[in-house]
């Protein structure tokens, strides 16, 4: 019997420069696709796919994250006096059983493979679930759901994965595929942001990611990476080297990078046509404001 996978990190200790001045004073996964923030999306997904412990990695001035997950009493007594049950039944998603949730400090910024080793302690010796808050991932089955059941039949490591365009490959993780069996392929080799022209294809790894322990042992020797950093890549790669299988997921839904301006925007609009209180007017007006935009080309 496989171990099931009930603890997933979610690495939230970057700067998130490219959203200053936002990210000044304001995490960037409390940032908000309509009404709720990037990170409610990955807890809602990680919590679909059967994960019962979450661990954050954060860093200076992330307290906001860590009120997001309180109670806050004196809203809900309000809300209560007020009899908006919905609105308290909305506060529900946003609580965690006592225990449940976990911070971990990044005390120095070396790399995503740095960020889930300050993890290690609390993973201990099974497999567990990575989740990068900014890619946002609208689908029918959630992806990381998706992925367990895929893990269920094949262990050994997985990543999400994706096919983007050829000149966009470097700014990824890329798999060497050693078999493409459709949803699932085989992986040879991995890349973390590979030179351009030298990517060993385009399927890109998304953040996602069901690994094994031997993962964070592999990180344990913070060998540097791309761009200097100690790259998860890397890790999951030297897996490969030591005969493990790593599988790419080529997952069924519609991924955004909120980490750009142009991803966070697109999702803002996708998720807010999702909405049925929401879509008419929205529509009518991008509707409109493209016509008009045209007319006055
Ligand atoms: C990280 C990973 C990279 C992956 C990407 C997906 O890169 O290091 O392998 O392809 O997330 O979003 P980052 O976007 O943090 O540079």
């Amino acid at each position: 019997m496989r171990k099931k996978v009930t603890k997933a990190i979610f690495p939230v200790a970057g700067l998130g420069t490219r959203f200053l001045p936002a990210t000044k004073s304001v995490p960037k996964e409390i940032m908000t696709l309509v009404d709720r923030p990037l990170v409610q999306y990955a807890i809602d997904e990680a919590r679909a796919a059967g994960i019962k412990e979450f661990i954050f990695v954060t860093s200076r001035g992330k307290s906001a994250l860590e009120d997001y997950f309180d109670h806050n009493p004196i809203l809900e007594q309000e809300l209560r006096k007020k009899g908006k049950d919905d609105l308290l039944e909305t506060l529900k998603s946003t609580n965690m059983e006592s225990g449940a949730i976990a911070y971990i400090r990044q005390h120095r910024a070396l790399g995503l493979g740095h960020a889930v080793w300050c993890a290690r302690r609390l993973i201990g010796n099974e497999p567990f679930a990575v989740m990068l808050p900014d890619d946002v991932i609208a689908a029918e089955k959630p992806c990381l759901q998706q992925m367990v059941e895929a893990y269920e039949e094949t262990g050994g490591n997985m990543v999400a994965a994706m096919e983007v365009p050829p000149e966009k490959a470097s700014s990824y993780g890329v798999l060497d595929v050693a078999e493409d069996m459709g949803a699932v392929v085989n992986a040879r080799g991995m890349v973390e942001k590979p030179v351009p022209g030298s990517e060993p294809s385009n399927l890109a790894v998304i953040g996602r990611y069901i690994l094994e322990p031997s993962v964070l042992r592999n990180l344990n020797k913070m060998k540097q990476g791309a761009g200097g950093e100690i790259q998860l890549t890397d890790a999951i790669a030297e897996d490969i080297n030591a005969g493990k299988p790593v599988y790419g997921y080529r997952f069924r839904g519609q991924r955004f990078d909120c980490g750009s301006k142009s991803g966070f925007l697109q999702a803002t609009v996708a998720f807010a046509l999702a909405r049925d209180e929401l879509r008419g007017d929205l529509s009518r007006y991008l509707t409109e404001t493209i016509h008009a935009s045209q007319a006055a080309e």
